[in-house]
């Protein structure tokens, strides 16, 4: 297949680009990304023989339509991808997430093309700690940051596009994904990146809201999957039930790196700061016989320690401005 990938220079993005170059080495990839301060071209480094890589904004309707024109699908990873930064200015959100999207499915529809559009769990809001029904495909949208409502509008973009104009598409929404090349700015990696230069890490308000973490491979593996076995139209959610509570992931890194577990300091809570997220993935396994790999959430997180020891040159010339940004917020 001839894949264009949108944001494959981001954190998912990449590892996307990476585990097609090695499994699928027919495919041919392109990767279209505007190298903002989260894409990065070192992400890229290892498989820059292997593909072409496009410096450009997908709300460049020219450039996009003559990438999708030559392509037999795209997957659409590109977005503004981290809430804090959205409450600070929504602007680009809207710009990339919402006009980007349209843009992407104006040139897909003009070609044929297939699409298999990214999306994430927080387009459902979140659940009570004691809530006993997850996330499905059925649960209404109810996004609460400018994020995840730009995220939300993406989404009922694409299903307009599938009932209008027929346009082949898939959606999939995925929970907290960790992994090797995500941005030092998200939660792992940030309190990784703190211990190892010698910060204390830094949990939001009490630590007690629950993400349900995925390793970044399996949620790749997933989108592939439904790439070739999805059926058009439909939206599959994607997790490997990885349901944790901030303050248990925070002391965990902290015993896997030798530290005490309560080393960290208390910081300012994010506003509005959702509380649970939870994903019944039961259609992926059952409809598509899908099933993570990594279901040892600790070897993850030993493997993810490793890959930030053993790749600072790819995190420290970004970390002191990150966290002068994280101080500013006086998180
Ligand atoms: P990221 O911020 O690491 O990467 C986003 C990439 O998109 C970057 O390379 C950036 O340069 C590129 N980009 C941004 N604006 C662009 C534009 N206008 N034109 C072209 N490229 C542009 O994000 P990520 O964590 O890799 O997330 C990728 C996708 O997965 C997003 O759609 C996000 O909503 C979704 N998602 C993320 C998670 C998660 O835990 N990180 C979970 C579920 C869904
Ligand atoms: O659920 C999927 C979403 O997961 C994706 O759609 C987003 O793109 C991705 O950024 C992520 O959103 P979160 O807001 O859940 O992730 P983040 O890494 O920013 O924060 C995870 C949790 O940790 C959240 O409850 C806030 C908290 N946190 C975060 C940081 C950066 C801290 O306690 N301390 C921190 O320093």
């Amino acid at each position: 297949m001839r894949l264009l990938v949108t944001g494959g220079a981001g954190f998912i993005g990449a590892n996307f680009v990476h585990s097609t170059v090695r499994e699928y080495p027919d495919d041919a990839v392109t990767v279209i990304d505007a190298l903002t301060y989260a894409g990065r071209r070192e992400s890229l480094a290892a498989v820059e023989d292997s593909i072409r890589l496009v410096e450009g904004d997908i709300c460049d309707a020219e450039l996009v339509d003559n990438l999708v024109a030559e392509s037999d699908a795209v997957i659409h990873f590109a977005a503004e991808s981290h809430v804090d930064n959205a409450l600070d200015n929504p602007e680009p959100f809207l710009h990339t997430n919402v006009i980007g999207t349209f843009t992407i499915l104006e040139a897909v529809r003009r070609h044929g093309v297939r699409l298999h559009h990214i999306s994430t769990d927080e387009v459902y809001g979140d659940l009570a700690l004691d809530e006993p029904q997850r996330f499905t495909e059925a649960t209404p949208y109810n996004p609460s940051s400018p994020y995840s409502a730009t995220k939300a509008g993406s989404d009922m973009l694409v299903r307009a596009w599938v009932r209008s104009y027929g346009v082949r598409a898939t959606i999939s929404n995925c929970s907290n994904n960790y992994g090797p090349y995500q941005h030092i700015e998200k939660f792992i990696p940030r309190q990784i990146t703190n211990i190892l230069t010698g910060r204390r890490a830094k949990l939001y308000g009490t630590g007690h809201n629950v993400r349900d973490w995925i390793h970044v491979e399996d949620h790749n593996s997933a989108v592939r999957r439904i790439l070739e076995k999805g059926q058009i139209g439909r939206t599959y959610l994607i997790s490997s039930e990885g349901e944790r509570d901030n303050l248990t992931v925070l002391r965990t890194l902290l015993r896997l790196m030798d530290r005490d577990p309560d080393d960290f300091d208390h910081v300012t809570d994010r506003v509005g700061h959702d509380l649970r997220y939870a994903i019944d993935p039961s259609t992926l396994y059952n409809e598509l016989g899908w099933a993570p790999k990594h279901t040892d959430f600790e070897e993850g997180l030993r493997s993810t320690i490793e890959w930030y020891r053993n790749n600072e040159s790819w995190w420290r010339p970004i970390k002191d401005a990150a966290e002068a940004q994280y101080e500013k917020r006086g998180q």
